[in-house]
């Protein structure tokens, strides 16, 4: 069988095994496993050295916003820096938002998507779609999953930007997935409270006095707790599928466990940020770089993330990459509620999850390539073809140092960020080298990829972690 690469020497780690085993890729494709593939198929073939390293799935990162125009900017990483930093990452395919604006339909915001993201891509990438006025849009949605969007995403916040769904519109859109085999994602966040404590906490006195740290004040947990009892009361009464996103409190994960051990279909992603970050940062003289809707949380809610990841409950990690610069930050001048909303994360969430997840001790290896790999692969509808090395599936590949630690900084990395959550911090996990449909992307650690290259991924399907 003649190859055109093989990664000889390496631990394969899949969600299931970790075997000794070279791996041998022609065109997009892996089309073999085995033992010793140099000597029978290794005529004319690239060989990669994998000795002592890690060979994963590409990373799927499910919930990405590249050049979102949100808060009054646009976040600062596109499908050019986005997508190289994700490949810097280990991460091959990201899953990004399509968000209609004014009275653009579904289509409309389908097709600014993919004319951003067309010729920049380096990596791999799929759409949802938000669901942002359902009497308008409802009608629309069926043809969205025949070109390749089967999730929808709906905000239970954001009235100012005319995103904001209510109860209505999110029972109504549950029956409608249910029939056409889709899934519904909700950003859970109780909007009236949420409203109310901010503008108790909006006083000029206040503002001096807490600074950024307001952001936490003002985002209790019940109020990401709340939203996700009536998002589980919707599901179960409707018979229909619940993706929570960005999901960032202990109360939350208790409550998606409890209702799927009720036979609820509910399933909930964290992020990075939410198991490696406290709200403690808000605190800091640059607090304010910190703020994301949903806010990180408390030590207690990392902790118990951690056990849900472990147990099942909390199905995969992604980043929710939305990256705003520090000039961008600067637009809150003393008010945290015009902070631009979002960080950078794409190139640092492999890192950031196999140090503190495999590193110490609280997910095995093959827990890490699921939870970061495969279950989201599985439930965005994109299993068997990412999320695994098999035979047939793309070759998107990560090669990485089990304990070869790097220091984060944001002056060497592919992001337009000019700052990073984790700055200074020492993570192992960096791709030494990444594969995307059998082309290397990174080398030695060094972007080697090219725009246009990344292929939009339609999806059908969405599965089960
Ligand atoms: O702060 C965040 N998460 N920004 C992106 C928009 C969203 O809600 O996902
Ligand atoms: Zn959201
Ligand atoms: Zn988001």
């Amino acid at each position: 069988m003649k190859l055109d690469t093989i990664i000889q020497n390496g631990r394969l780690v899949t969600a299931g095994e970790t075997m000794r085993a070279d791996l041998g890729i022609r065109g997009e494709k892996i089309v073999t496993i085995g033992q010793q593939l140099v000597r029978a198929h290794g005529n004319g073939a690239r060989l990669i050295d994998a000795r002592g390293c890690y060979v994963i799935p590409g990373g799927v990162d499910a919930h990405v916003h590249l050049a979102l125009p949100f808060c009054g900017t646009v976040s600062a990483d596109d499908y050019d820096s986005g997508t190289r930093a994700a490949a810097c990452g280990g991460v091959t395919t990201v899953i990004d938002f399509a968000i209609p604006y004014g009275e653009e339909s579904l289509q409309q915001a389908l097709d600014n998507w993919h004319a951003r993201a067309a010729d920049k891509a380096c990596v791999d990438y799929s759409f949802h779609l938000a669901i942002t006025n359902w009497a308008r849009q409802s009608k629309q949605v069926e043809k969205m999953v025949a070109q390749g969007v089967p999730t929808f995403k709906q905000f239970m916040i954001y009235e100012k930007e005319g995103w904001q769904s209510d109860d209505a519109a999110m029972f109504s859109a549950l029956e409608m997935l249910k029939d056409l085999g889709g899934m519904l994602m909700l950003h859970a966040e109780s909007s009236r409270v949420l409203d109310l404590l901010i503008a108790r906490h909006h006083t000029p006195a206040e503002m001096k006095k807490h600074g950024a740290y307001l952001h936490t004040i003002t985002r209790p947990n019940y109020i990401e707790a709340e939203a996700i009892e009536r998002a589980i009361r919707w599901t179960r009464e409707t018979g229909g599928r619940t993706f929570i996103v960005h999901m960032s409190t202990g109360e939350g994960a208790d409550l998606v466990k409890r209702a799927q051990d009720g036979g609820v279909d509910i399933l909930a992603e964290t992020c990075a940020q939410y198991l490696a970050l406290d709200d403690s940062v808000f605190a800091g003289k640059d607090g304010h770089l910190y703020a994301t809707c949903p806010q990180v949380k408390k030590p207690r809610d990392q902790k118990r993330l951690w056990t849900g990841l472990k147990r099942g409950d909390v199905c995969s990690i992604s980043t929710d990459t939305c990256t705003f610069n520090r000039k961008q930050k600067a637009m809150w001048k003393g008010d945290w509620t015009k902070i631009p909303m979002g960080m950078p994360g794409l190139e640092t969430l492999l890192p950031v999850v196999y140090t503190l997840g495999v590193l110490k001790r609280r997910l095995t290896v093959n827990e890490f390539v699921d939870k970061c790999c495969t279950a989201p692969a599985k439930i965005m509808g994109l299993f068997p073809r990412k999320g695994t090395l098999a035979v047939g599936s793309d070759a998107d590949v990560a090669i990485i140092r089990p304990t070869r630690k790097r220091k984060v900084d944001w002056r060497t990395m592919q992001t337009n960020c000019d700052w990073s959550p984790f700055q200074g911090w020492d993570l192992a996990g960096f791709a030494e080298h990444t594969f995307c449909r059998g082309r290397q992307v990174v080398e030695d650690y060094k972007f080697t990829g090219q725009n246009g290259y990344g292929q939009f991924i339609p999806r059908a399907n969405v599965g089960r972690p």
